[in-house]
């Protein structure tokens, strides 16, 4: 088993990776469960999975609660439930609430212990790689609003993340490549030597092979983890973790959230993140190619659907969290393993990597 620590002082907390772990629960997060516990999961993880955890926890007496699949779930009517089954039960103050799923579930159970008398604690036993490598660390929780994705939520650390490989081996291979794009951005943000070791290994994370897995797993959540110890609430630092995401989320929205998964359209937006770089910091037209090049040996997409158009992304990339004063701030990056948020771009040089996209 790998362990990570995201060192946040007295809110410290460890991460757990490895084959067979849920079987372990009792003692990886037994000492965590305090109080009353309420496992919240979906209706397709729930049966693949909720036994495994349980059974892995026979001391510990807890109440589940299953809802709907879906990002269209993430949302204050799934909270309220989740917040209505702790009153009805008299969950106090000092209960833990477990979440057993991909983003979604970790998100929005994250959500319900943030609100729940003022913050209770919760542990996450994420089952997507998306989420054993970036949504269940670092406590960003949300849900989400009509008018916008994420636009309600808090910041709340969990206790723990216990991390299954093993439960990797149901994942819809699409679902795999999308968790695949955010562990590629580590490497590019952050770690070049990561993104070297990515390129070597590709197969094999594809063929799920176990050790690929877990390494790969591990050195995103050190990566993610070195970056929220050092600044938790996105002062500053933190937003070089949304590389390619200004671009994605226009595309998603553009899309509907229909047709393309999170990650395909952070993959995509990596592509378009990388040629404005070129334009704009320096970086090499050489690491243009490599970015590409393993994106897409990911079967991740590197180009639009050809539907979309510029000046509908433009507006759309308008509403960003990033912006500053009206001005647009994008993650950009200097060199593999370096990234910069910069509002310093020419309108222009975006302008010609729109296009080069869209029509
Ligand atoms: P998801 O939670 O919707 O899971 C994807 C699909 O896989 C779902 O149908 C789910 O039920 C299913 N699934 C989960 N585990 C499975 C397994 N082991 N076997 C088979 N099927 C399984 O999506 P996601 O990609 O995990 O997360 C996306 C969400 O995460 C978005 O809402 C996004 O905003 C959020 N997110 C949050 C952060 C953060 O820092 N909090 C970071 C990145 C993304
Ligand atoms: N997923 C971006 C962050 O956690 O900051």
């Amino acid at each position: 088993m790998k362990q990570v620590v995201v060192e946040l002082g007295d809110r410290s907390y460890p991460i757990y990776i490895g084959a067979g772990l849920l079987a372990q629960a009792a003692d990886l997060l037994g000492p965590r469960l305090s109080g009353q516990t309420l496992v919240v999961s979906n209706t397709v993880v729930a049966p693949l999975y909720l036994d495994a955890l349980l059974d892995g926890l026979p001391d510990i007496t807890s109440r589940t609660l299953i809802v709907e699949d879906g990002e269209r779930r993430k949302t204050v009517e799934t909270m309220n439930a989740i917040i209505t089954r702790l009153l009805e039960e008299r969950f106090s103050r000092t209960c833990t609430l477990v979440a057993l799923g991909g983003g979604v579930i970790g998100d929005v159970t994250g959500f319900a212990a943030a609100c729940y008398q003022r913050g209770v604690s919760y542990v996450q036993v994420p089952t997507t790689l998306l989420a054993q490598v970036d949504s269940a660390v670092g406590g960003k929780t949300a849900v989400n609003h009509r008018l916008g994705k994420n636009m309600i939520g808090a910041f709340h650390q969990p206790a723990a993340v216990l991390s299954d490989t093993d439960v990797l081996a149901s994942l819809p291979e699409r679902e795999l490549r999308a968790g695949v794009a955010e562990i590629i951005k580590y490497g590019l943000i952050n770690d070049a030597q990561f993104f070297d070791w990515l390129e070597d290994n590709m197969d094999g994370l594809l063929q799920r092979d176990a050790d690929c897995l877990a390494h790969a797993i591990e050195v995103s959540c050190r990566n993610k983890a070195a970056i929220v110890s050092r600044d938790e609430r996105e002062a500053g630092l933190r937003a070089i973790l949304n590389l390619g995401h200004t671009f994605g989320h226009a595309i998603e929205t553009a899309l509907n959230y229909e047709t393309w998964l999170h990650g395909e359209a952070v993959a995509a937006g990596m592509s378009m993140a990388a040629h404005l770089s070129a334009r704009t910091t320096g970086f090499p037209e050489s690491d243009v190619r490599r970015v590409n090049a393993l994106l897409e040996k990911t079967g991740l997409p590197v180009t639009l659907p050809e539907t979309m158009r510029r000046e509908h992304l433009r507006e759309l990339m308008a509403v960003d969290k990033k912006t500053r004063h009206g001005r647009l701030h994008l993650v950009l990056l200097r060199e593999i393993g370096k990234a910069v948020v910069t509002p310093d771009f020419e309108e222009a040089d975006l302008e010609d990597t729109l296009a080069r996209y869209a029509e």
